[in-house]
């Protein structure tokens, strides 16, 4: 295929009802970065578009629960997102959003095009409608049973489970998210995109044109969706925050989010084109252009079925070339969930760790998940900082840059004749740019990050093989060839790891004296054997690019998701239903007494138990309680506990235990005693009545 000129590259709009994590960061907007960085380094022509998604009804429940309004809640972040993007050097040429001006415009006009084109159904139909809460439940506004995987909890348009988009219509079970009530069923009047129409289209450019450069996973659920029958879609809903329904009858209607949000890719591109002085058209409606949508695998049928039947309908649009979208990210053993604060936010992770944002996106892209669910751990974190970016690619700068200083004030030595293993290594050093490239091409990026590796490694070996700090007592122009040599490698790294690791790379340019507008085009002489850094050209001073992450700081961020688990697990506990009723009778059986805990120790072989030795006011006596993992002997001794005393003695591990001290669970789960006041009024012996 001819190299296209132009790139119209996406990336999913977030939604602006919280901050961004993670997950994000690896499915969707480090790939989709180095991407684009790499087509700029390629000289292309490239539009890098994003921004926030506003609408939808995450959003407006998001805001009733806080008090506040939803464009308050999108306006918040929307600064937080965009911040975040910024700092993690995610490049796009524009982040805009779906409240602007120019997207309301653009959706409207699109929506009113299809609309005269006779392209949608209008028609009345019953949908789902809590009496309760007087609103249209649409979306979000209602849980039920996914009819295709049996999901207790889908959505009204999709189920988070198995992917799949429906009708709120044919959930199963469906209950309000509002107010929990049963929806009923009340007419109201819609429009509906009739994906049927388009299904033999849709079969042709996927099924048969893109079976073999599209990913298996991209490929397979566009495939089962095609062959479960495609039916009309509703495009506009019943409710008060979106775009209008911008035709006759659509008063009090908005369209739905997802037919107004990938209008916000080119929405964006009007903004920045208008911005910049360029005509948005080409990078949407030329051939030569090459679409790209970034997308996670939740957004596949959005981007391979609905949006492009939309282009389609609408008839001057191109359509994407790829939607290389990724699987999800976990998060030590479980999945990310906002909900459960099951996640490490962008916003927080560069507080903790500030100049480590291409640590971050080096580790999440040597472990992406591209090709099926990937897991995060800070073990593996930390390993790729410490055993590699320290190690192998900030080690092998270091010497290169320490000894030119040393040997040369600065300066690149002019080489003499180069061995063998010289024209071996700068021979290995000139495939690298072809091997990276592909990889990035076919959207290998972890594949790619590895071959980037690869380049340090190769500059490592050469040095530790040479040893320029041996030789240079015998032999001083042999190394001045082996440094040379070393610098190119050096230099080489700074053009190929602009588009994984921008912070760096920027550094490495800076340490070697390079302007980084030199990086641009350098990618394919590197390729073509230029020489990257002439003899005499005079280098700075060593800085580290990377330093070693310690086992503590680590630990601190296991620590933090366990507290948040355990806090969000505590919250949500539900409170115990209450037991069948009893009578006076059986509640004065119960002899209940305060008592001191006077001895204790572990039962041995096990890790529950303390055998204690209360004073009871009646008596001493033996209570075996299975409290060990909340305290240790020596912090319940002298504690004032309440005792059921009459319970009948039962033996534990052979230790005959006489009574049962009460206890209780606080909010994160650990136990507590039910306690007296630990005053000098509540003597042993008392009874609680
Ligand atoms: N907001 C959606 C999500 O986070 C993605 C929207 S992508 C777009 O899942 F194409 F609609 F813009
Ligand atoms: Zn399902």
């Amino acid at each position: 295929m001819n190299q296209p000129k132009r790139y119209t590259i996406t990336a999913a709009l977030p939604y602006t009802n919280g901050p961004i994590h993670i997950g994000h960061l690896a499915g969707v907007y480090v790939p989709a970065d180095i991407y684009a960085r790499y087509q700029r380094l390629q000289g292309k022509d490239v539009a890098f578009i994003c921004g926030s998604d506003e609408h939808g009804v995450p959003i407006t429940i998001k805001a009733k629960k806080e008090g506040v309004s939803p464009q308050d809640i999108v306006d918040k972040y929307h600064a937080i997102i965009k911040q975040s993007f910024l700092d993690f050097g995610i490049s796009f040429d524009n982040y805009s959003r779906t409240t602007a001006k120019i997207h309301h415009e653009t959706a409207s006009e699109f929506f009113k095009t299809l609309y005269e084109k006779g392209e949608f159904i209008e028609e009345v139909t019953e949908q789902l409608y809590d009496a309760e809460a007087n609103q249209f439940l649409a979306d979000r506004f209602v849980i039920g049973t996914c009819p295709k995987c049996g999901n207790e909890e889908s959505y009204g348009d999709q189920c988070e489970n198995c992917g799949t988009s429906h009708n709120a219509t044919d959930l199963i079970n469906p209950k309000s998210a509002i107010t929990g009530a049963t929806p009923t069923l009340k007419e109201t009047k819609h429009w509906f995109l009739p994906l049927d129409k388009h299904e033999a289209f849709l079969k042709e450019w996927i099924l048969v044109g893109h079976k073999k450069d599209w990913k298996p996973n991209v490929y397979g659920q566009v495939k089962s969706w095609i062959d479960d029958g495609l039916r009309p879609r509703a495009v506009t809903r019943d409710l008060d925050w979106g775009i209008p329904v911008p035709v006759k009858g659509g008063e009090g209607k908005v369209l739905y989010v997802w037919f107004d949000a990938p209008i916000g890719y080119i929405s964006a591109t009007k903004e920045w084109a208008e911005r910049e002085g360029k005509n948005w058209e080409p990078y949407w409606k030329d051939k030569d252009t090459k679409l790209l949508h970034f997308i996670g695998k939740d957004n596949i049928v959005f981007h391979c079925i609905i949006f492009p039947a939309m282009l389609k309908a609408e008839g001057s649009y191109i359509l994407p070339d790829n939607v290389p979208a990724n699987e999800f990210l976990n998060l030590e053993g479980n999945k990310l969930s906002t909900s459960k604060n099951w996640a490490v936010w962008l916003h927080e992770y560069l507080q903790e760790f500030p100049d480590k944002q291409d640590v971050l996106r080096y580790a999440l892209t040597a472990n992406a998940p591209e090709t099926k669910d990937n897991d995060f751990t800070w073990k593996d974190f930390q390993a790729r900082n410490n055993n590699e970016l320290v190690a192998i690619f900030g080690n092998f700068i270091n010497r290169v840059v320490v000894l030119t200083n040393k040997y040369y004030n600065g300066i690149v030595p002019k080489p003499s004749e180069l061995s063998a293993i010289d024209e071996e290594t700068l021979a290995t050093l000139k495939a690298f740019p072809a091997v990276i490239a592909s990889s990035i091409e076919r959207y290998r990026f972890r594949e790619a990050s590895q071959e980037l590796m690869n380049l340090a490694r190769l500059g490592n070996k050469y040095l530790a093989d040479e040893e320029p700090w041996k030789v240079i007592k015998e032999d001083k122009a042999r190394v001045q060839t082996i440094m040379y040599v070393a610098l190119q490698i050096a230099s080489a790294l700074a053009v190929l790891s602009e588009p994984f690791l921008p912070f760096t790379s920027n550094k490495l340019n800076k340490i070697l004296n390079v302007s980084s507008s030199a990086v641009e085009n350098t990618w394919n002489s590197i390729s073509d054997g230029q020489e990257l850094l002439p003899a005499n050209h005079q280098i700075g001073k060593a800085e580290l690019l990377f330093s070693k992450i310690e086992d503590s700081e680590v630990q601190a961020q296991i620590d933090k998701l366990e507290a948040n688990k355990k806090a969000n697990e505590a919250a949500s506990k539900k409170v115990e239903a209450q037991k069948d009723e009893i009578t006076w009778d059986d509640f004065s059986k119960l002899d209940i007494r305060v008592g001191t805990i006077l001895e204790a120790e572990k039962m041995p072989k096990t890790k529950k138990l303390l055998v204690l030795k209360v004073d009871t006011g009646i008596d001493t006596r033996t209570i075996v309680s299975g409290i060990a993992e909340s305290f240790s002997p020596e912090e319940v001794v002298g504690k004032k506990v309440t005792v059921l005393v009459n319970l009948a003695p039962r033996a534990l591990r052979g230790v005959e235990s006489q009574g049962m001290i009460l206890m209780t669970e606080d909010a994160s789960g650990n136990l507590v005693f039910v306690n007296p006041d630990e005053n000098d009024k509540v003597s042993n012996g008392l009874k609680i009545s």
